[in-house]
This record gives C-alpha cells, structure tokens and sequence, in this order.
C-alpha cells in the first residue's frame, strides 16, 4: 500500500498554507464550493509525475495575486520505505521535486508512486 502521510502546501492554489497529518487510512474531503477541496487534491496528484488531475501548467497553480510560486511536501510510505517529497514551481518556471533532500526529478518519482487519476470533464465529479 502506499499513503501520503504528511502532507504541507504552500502558495498552492487558494491554499496560503495547508497542513494535513493522516495516518494512511481513508481520506474523506468536506466543505463548501470553492472552499479548496479540489485543489487539495491537485497537490496530492502532483506526489506522482505528470501535471497533476486537472492538467494545469506549473505556474498557473501559484497563489493569486501573489503568484510568486508554490510548493508542496510531503511523506509517501511504501510498504518498504518512507519518502520526503518536495516539488515546487519557481515563479512559472517547471517543477522541480527532491526526494530525501537530494535533487531529484519526476521519472524517479514515478519509480515511488504511480497513480492513475481517473476524474471526469468539467462534471461534479473533479469539482
Ligand atoms: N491560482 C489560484 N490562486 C488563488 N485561488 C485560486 C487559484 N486557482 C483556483 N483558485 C480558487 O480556488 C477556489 C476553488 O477551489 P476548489 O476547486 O478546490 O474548490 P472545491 O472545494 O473543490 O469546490 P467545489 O465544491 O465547487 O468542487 C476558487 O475560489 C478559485 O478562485
Ligand atoms: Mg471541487
């Protein structure tokens, strides 16, 4: 099994700072529309390569208006090991991810958590 333990975002989205301490068990998200549930779940797609379930551009997920960039970490437990994840945008530039405080990059990301999101067009179902 493979659980985001730990999770901290910053200037991502609607979210200025963000933390969430789970325990590998089921995660169920509330609140009103708007209220930044989807966007959670953005940073949380981002834990694997890609441009995450809504297929957005890095800098597009900065922080209005401040748009100075974003970041996100995280812990990922396998069944094997733990990971300490970072992956961030510098003002529009690419992410960038490190793993274990070493510069990495997304294809060894993959190697750690590949994940299928499988979200609907524009429906209720993304939000
Ligand atoms: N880059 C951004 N900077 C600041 N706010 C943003 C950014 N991108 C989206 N938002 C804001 O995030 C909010 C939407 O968040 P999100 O889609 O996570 O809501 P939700 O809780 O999933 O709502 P719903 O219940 O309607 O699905 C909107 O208010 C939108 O303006
Ligand atoms: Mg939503």
């Amino acid at each position: 099994m493979l659980a985001l333990t730990e999770l901290t975002v910053s200037h991502f989205r609607s979210h200025l700072r963000a933390e969430l301490h789970l325990d590998g068990r089921p995660v169920a998200i509330h609140g009103n529309n708007g209220a930044g549930k989807t966007n959670i779940l953005e940073a949380v797609s981002l834990f694997s390569p890609g441009r995450g379930l809504r297929r957005a551009r890095a800098a597009g997920m900065a922080r209005r208006p401040e748009n100075l960039g974003w970041k996100l970490k995280g812990v990922l437990q396998t069944p094997d090991q733990s990971y300490e994840i970072e992956t961030w945008s510098e003002e529009g530039a690419a992410r960038q991810v490190r793993i274990d405080n070493k510069a990495s990059n997304q294809i060894a990301l993959g190697q750690i958590c590949r994940v299928v999101w499988l979200v609907a067009g524009d429906g209720p179902l993304v939000g």
